[in-house]
């Protein structure tokens, strides 16, 4: 490794950095992000890269969108800052709630604004508690999520997300949230068993996991359309449809995280659409303001609403907010952005990219190192496997996810490695050739880490 460079070493020096194994940063540096432009980001060494991951899943028009900035700092001119607690409001809060209402693929009463994805799921379980007990069923307070689920990383958030980094040493999951089994056809499916009598075994499973626990101790499930920090995780087909029943057989609300799905990023509005989901109520962030300002929002319908209504005139008051929910630049840049979708035709430009999308990840599915590659609109995943015909993954601790992330970079491109899946998550605005040329730099770079797996016999 070359010397770090000053910024690197202030960096690492000051910067507590999430996600990061920081045993290691001594040695690896840090990646620092000087600007960006469209779909390219630069670093402080002048290296550009392809941000092929949108940032995190977020940043869906790109970088240096001059209408979001003009937007950003005409909202700041007029109103920095407000708050909605004890019943104050801010225009772009007003418009932001009625254009989600406008937009929701389900009847939607109420939006309840948040800072981010992790606090709109808090605060998705203290809705759906505050809701029961609102109605008289104290004891319906369990939450259903799924293995390698993500739900983000607040004490709450992070015991629905289904994942071990997000639970070992943390003293989670808290009591109170069940993990279903992930419906994931290519790892979970058993030998011989179509789609269709696995997504009947899903259905099952869960059934079952309801009946084990009591129908009666269970408030909601919680679900991304698509998974995607578990790993790009598309649900098999007819999931939805075939566990919707029995979710309301036991009257459990399910809660839609569109945190990454939403905003066209599937080919949808919404990866509801896409995917056959009817929720009950939606989490969202992200590409809500296209990443330039934190903002997340908890979308509610009508009798949710009435009963906290009810329920808040025997306690006085409904005692639960973020002094930056709803910040009025988060939601002037909310409004701008679902603005730019509509105008720019957002929807139809991802819609015409996917089948690009889906036949260079296709292809990618042939090369040795890829067992199954996975994609809805533009967010695709690729599982790297030690061995194509049983399967079989690598050694965790053999890090290829790592090693295919560090040569990708090396050939200007970011994407991420879940473990042994490498995530795409372009900017929704990137043109057929940027596309293009992001497949190259992963196809090279796949070439050259398969001469790395084979001289390090990796293979086992
Ligand atoms: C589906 C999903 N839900 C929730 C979150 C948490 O959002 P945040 O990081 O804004 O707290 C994420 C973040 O990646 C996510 O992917």
């Amino acid at each position: 490794m070359p010397p770090l460079s000053n910024v690197q070493q202030r960096d690492i020096d000051s910067v507590f950095h999430p996600y990061t194994p920081l045993h290691k940063l001594g040695e690896t540096g840090t990646l620092v992000v000087d600007h960006g432009k469209g779909v390219f980001i630069t670093d402080t060494q002048g290296n550009e890269y392809i941000e092929g991951m949108s940032g995190l899943w977020c940043a869906g028009l790109g970088f240096g969108d001059e209408e979001l900035i003009d937007a950003a700092t005409e909202q700041l001119r007029t109103l920095p800052y407000y708050h909605l607690f004890a019943a104050r409001g801010t225009e772009p809060a007003i418009e932001l709630a009625e254009k989600l209402k406008e937009l929701a693929p389900v009847p939607i009463s109420k939006v309840f604004f948040t800072s981010s994805g992790s606090e709109a799921n808090d605060t998705q379980v203290k809705l759906a508690w505050y809701y029961n007990n609102a109605v008289g069923r104290p004891e319906k307070k369990k939450i259903i999520s799924r293995q390698k689920a993500y739900h983000g990383v607040t004490i709450m958030a992070a015991s629905l997300t289904g994942l071990g980094p997000n639970h070992k040493g943390f003293d989670l999951p808290v009591d109170g949230v069940l993990h279903a089994e992930c419906p994931h056809y290519y790892r979970n499916g058993l030998d011989g068993e179509s789609e269709a009598e696995f997504t009947a075994r899903m259905a099952t499973s869960l059934s079952e996991l309801i009946e084990r626990e009591g129908p009666e101790t269970i408030a909601a499930m919680i679900a991304e359309p698509v998974m995607g920090a578990g790993g790009v995780i598309v649900p098999p087909k007819g999931y939805f449809a075939a566990i919707k029943p029995i979710l309301d057989e036991h009257d459990i609300m399910l809660i839609d995280d569109e945190v990454i799905n939403g905003f066209c990023r599937t080919g949808n509005w919404w990866g509801a659409q896409t995917h056959g989901m009817v929720p009950t109520t939606m989490s969202v962030a992200k590409q809500l303001t296209s990443a330039y300002a934190p903002l997340g929002a908890v979308m509610v319908p009508d009798d949710i609403y009435q009963a906290f209504v009810d329920y808040t005139s025997r306690l006085g008051t409904f005692g639960h907010g973020f002094t930056y929910g709803g910040h009025p630049l988060g939601c002037a840049l909310g409004v701008k952005a679902i603005e730019i979708y509509e105008k720019r035709d957002i929807l139809g430009h991802v819609r015409s990219l996917a089948p690009l999308f889906e036949r260079r990840l296709t292809a990618l599915a042939e090369h040795q190192l890829v067992g199954e590659a996975r994609f809805s609109g533009l967010v695709g995943g690729l599982e790297l496997v030690a061995d194509k015909a049983t399967k079989r993954a690598f050694d965790p601790a053999s890090g290829v996810g790592a090693k295919v992330s560090s040569l990708i970079e090396k050939r200007g491109a970011i994407l991420r490695p879940l473990g042994d899946t490498i995530a795409l998550c372009p900017p929704m605005i990137i043109k057929e050739d940027e596309l293009n040329a992001l497949f190259d730099r992963l196809e090279g770079a796949l070439d050259e880490a398969e001469g790395w797996v084979a001289k390090e016999g990796l293979r086992g």
